[in-house]
């Protein structure tokens, strides 16, 4: 008891150190990209005849106006001003060279009416809507095709009022899968910043087959108890920066995707090239950070680093099945501070969900090269449940200076995975052990400054860090 009541006391001073210590890192994959663009031309949403008063739907409004924008996006682009009011709107559709720009004061209300969601094509990577065969609902704010996109404001809101869905959703009177807030397509240069969104009526911010996109200073609200309100979910999308982002909300704060069993597979366009840097988040359904189960198309190259994940289901989660094929590799996920999640780590092996039943039992996912470090937790129920695929184990799993405080007595639960660990506490599974002598090779996120986790790694010795962390608590 007396031995726990301390490293829970070191602990808190870890996080403190943990918390205040972070260096300001930018996104590896975001070097090149601009957060603004200047526009030579700018019209406000009350010139196309919208108004503000919650009541009027101005869908019309946006649409008129965009279609005028389109006449400057040889010229430098447009803005689009939404000021402040509440300005309720169906779906509707960007154009390139395009800002979207929200005033401080500014709510962009979706329509609870289901016929002011328009119906489209389900993503040929899923072959049919995520929750029901066929088509879905299109997004509040959609694009297709787009270069030079900015949705921006000085943290105006988009309000989704996905309440009604959800009640669609608990009783079973959808006709389509649920829409998002904001989902690109086959888009590029793009970037979404400075707002909040509320109450998504499924998933908020769904870039898919897009590339160089910067997600930035967002705040992502939902009620914990809502279905399937993912933060924001980059789908087979490549060069994508997510960074300074607080979510609440019912399901993954983050979650990468590639597409969905056979489809997905044939699909083939993976995700790669993600970094995540600098998010907090809440979750009761979710994972802070998490991977799959949608993963066919493969997904790599991804780095997530300052997180901060309370009272959540799950900290970091990975998720696949037999079926989905694909692969998901060069995982780096560093600097993670928890409190208050049931499961700090899992691995599924087994997660399920198919499309429909024309997947191949044999097309297997192969995931290797995840490394976490960093971790530190509090209050945590287990610290990690790592399960693979019975003839398809799960490789160069490498788990290092992670130091939780668990409540249970079995902490660790792996099987059918193989792969390292350094410095954990508790003390990781057998499964994690390397043999000394042994100069295993753990994926290190492609930066110098993680070199460390390339080093050869020996048997846990947790004994260094916990006297450090006694020495610590001392103070
Ligand atoms: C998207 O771009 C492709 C290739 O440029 C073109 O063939 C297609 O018609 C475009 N689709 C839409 C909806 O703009
Ligand atoms: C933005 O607004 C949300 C609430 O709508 C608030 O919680 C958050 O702190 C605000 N962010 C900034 C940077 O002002
Ligand atoms: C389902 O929920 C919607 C939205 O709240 C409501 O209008 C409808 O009456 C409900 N239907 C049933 C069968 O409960
Ligand atoms: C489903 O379709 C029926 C029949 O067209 C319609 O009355 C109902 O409003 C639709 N439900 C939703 C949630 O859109
Ligand atoms: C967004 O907010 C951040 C932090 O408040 C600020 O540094 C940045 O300039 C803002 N970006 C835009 C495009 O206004
Ligand atoms: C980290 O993100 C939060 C928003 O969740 C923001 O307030 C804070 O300024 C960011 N920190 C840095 C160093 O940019
Ligand atoms: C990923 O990033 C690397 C280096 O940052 C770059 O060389 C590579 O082309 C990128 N991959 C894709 C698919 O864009
Ligand atoms: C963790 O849970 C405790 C007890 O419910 C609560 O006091 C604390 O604020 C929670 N931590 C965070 C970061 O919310
Ligand atoms: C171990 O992780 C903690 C917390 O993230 C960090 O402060 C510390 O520098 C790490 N130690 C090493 C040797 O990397
Ligand atoms: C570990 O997980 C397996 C299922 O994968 C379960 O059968 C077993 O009871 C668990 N062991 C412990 C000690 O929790
Ligand atoms: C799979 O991993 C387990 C440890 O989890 C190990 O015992 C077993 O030998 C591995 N199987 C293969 C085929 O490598
Ligand atoms: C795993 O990571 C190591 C070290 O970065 C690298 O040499 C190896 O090629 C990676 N394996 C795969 C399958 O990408």
């Amino acid at each position: 008891m007396r031995r726990s009541a301390s490293v829970f006391r070191a602990l808190l001073v870890f996080t403190a150190i943990v918390e205040t210590q972070w260096p300001g890192v930018s996104g590896i994959y975001c070097k090149d990209m601009a957060s603004g663009v200047y526009r030579p031309h700018s019209v406000t949403i009350t010139e196309f005849g919208a108004v503000g008063d919650g009541v009027a739907l101005n869908t019309k409004a946006f649409q008129n106006a965009i279609f005028y924008l389109n006449s400057f996006a040889d010229k430098g682009g447009a803005q689009l001003f939404v000021p402040a009011g509440r300005w309720l709107t169906g779906s509707f559709s960007l154009i390139s060279h395009l800002t979207l720009s929200l005033d401080k004061d500014a709510v962009i209300i979706g329509s609870p009416d289901s016929s002011n969601w328009p119906v489209i094509d389900p993503l040929p990577s899923y072959g049919r809507g995520r929750e029901l065969p066929g088509e879905r609902h299109q997004s509040l704010i959609f694009g297709y095709n787009l270069t030079d996109v900015i949705i921006t404001g000085a943290n105006g809101t988009i309000d989704g009022q996905g309440a009604v869905w959800w009640d669609w959703f608990h009783n079973h009177t959808l006709n389509y899968t649920r829409p998002h807030l904001v989902e690109l397509m086959y888009s590029t240069n793009v970037v979404i910043s400075n707002l909040t969104f509320k109450n998504s009526p499924f998933w908020n911010i769904h870039p898919v087959y897009c590339s160089q996109v910067l997600v930035e200073h967002l705040t992502i609200l939902a009620p914990l108890d809502s279905p399937n309100t993912d933060g924001i979910n980059p789908d087979s999308s490549t060069n994508i920066c997510i960074k300074h982002c607080y979510v609440r909300n019912g399901d993954d704060v983050i979650v990468i995707k590639s597409g969905w069993d056979e489809y997905g597979i044939s699909f083939a366009h993976p995700s790669s090239n993600i970094s995540i840097t600098n998010i907090t988040g809440e979750t009761r359904g979710g994972a802070g950070i998490a991977i799959g189960s949608e993963m066919s198309g493969g997904i790599s190259e991804v780095r997530a680093e300052r997180l901060r994940i309370v009272n959540s289901l799950h900290g970091i989660r990975i998720k696949t099945a037999p079926g989905r094929g694909g692969y998901v590799r060069n995982v780096y996920i560093a600097d993670v501070s928890m409190h208050n999640v049931s499961m700090a780590i899992r691995i599924t092996g087994n997660y399920g969900e198919h499309p429909d039943n024309n997947y191949d039992r044999n097309a297997l996912p192969m995931i290797s090269n995840i490394t976490i470090e960093n971790v530190v937790g509090i209050n945590v129920g287990i610290a990690g449940i790592l399960e693979g695929i019975e003839g398809d184990n799960f490789s160069s799993i490498c788990i290092s200076n992670v130091s939780l405080s668990v409540q249970s007595m079995h902490p660790w639960n792996c099987s059918l995975i193989q792969g390292y660990s350094n410095s954990v506490i508790p003390e990781s599974c057998d499964q994690l052990r390397t043999d000394c002598g042994q100069t295993p090779v753990c994926y290190n996120g492609g930066s110098p400054s993680a070199v460390r986790a390339q080093a050869p790694m020996h048997k846990p010795s947790t004994s260094s860090l916990l006297n450090s962390l006694l020495k610590l608590s001392s103070l």
